[in-house]
């Protein structure tokens, strides 16, 4: 499963040029996520991450389409991982820097069972902000973070270290 995501998304990611802004070259993933065999073939990739996976957790927005998916394999649910204002009720907040200002993410907490060995799924892995911050509302939550599994890794940015000891999946690493 592994070979083949990867072969996927060489094949399939779009590479686009100045977007968002002049001078970043952007991997759109979306003719992955819209090709049944190469969706199929990372969910199962990125649900081999970690052994004993109680819960998956789906980051908005981009990471909600794979997680989903890897939870299907695994046969666990998913936690919804919210921009803020998003949840009602009871919320854990974190708040991760951005190259210029802050942004947050929300959980429901009573939505992770006590000890739960979460995998965090997202579609790119870049500075860790998100993914880090998704990891520590797990801990506040009373889970475990067992495991960051995304399909992009882009190196320039320092996203494994900002993970500490998370063990992170990546299906490819790109500069
Ligand atoms: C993108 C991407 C990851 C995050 C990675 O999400 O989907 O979630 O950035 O960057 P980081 O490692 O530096 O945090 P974005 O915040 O653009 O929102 P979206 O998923 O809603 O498009
Ligand atoms: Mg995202």
């Amino acid at each position: 499963a592994l070979a083949a995501a990867g072969a996927a998304l060489d094949r399939l990611t779009r590479v686009q040029a100045d977007f968002p802004i002049p001078g970043v070259l952007f991997r759109d993933l979306t003719p992955v996520l819209a090709d049944r065999d190469a969706l199929a073939a990372l969910a199962h990739a990125l649900a081999g991450a970690q052994p004993d996976i109680d819960l998956v957790a789906g980051l908005e927005s981009r990471g909600f389409l794979l997680a989903a998916a890897v939870a299907m394999v695994l046969d666990t649910g998913v936690l919804a991982v919210r921009k803020p204002g998003k949840l009602p009720g009871d919320i854990l907040s974190e708040e991760y820097a951005l190259e210029y200002g802050s942004a947050r993410l929300e959980i429901h907490p009573h939505d992770v069972p006590d000890r739960a060995r979460v995998l965090v799924v997202d579609d790119v892995l870049a500075t860790g902000g998100t993914a880090g911050a998704a990891c520590r509302l797990v801990r506040r939550a009373g889970g475990i973070p067992a495991g960051v599994a995304v399909a992009v890794e882009l190196t320039a940015f320092p996203g494994r270290r900002a993970l500490g000891d998370v063990p992170v999946l990546a299906l490819r690493s790109w500069a």
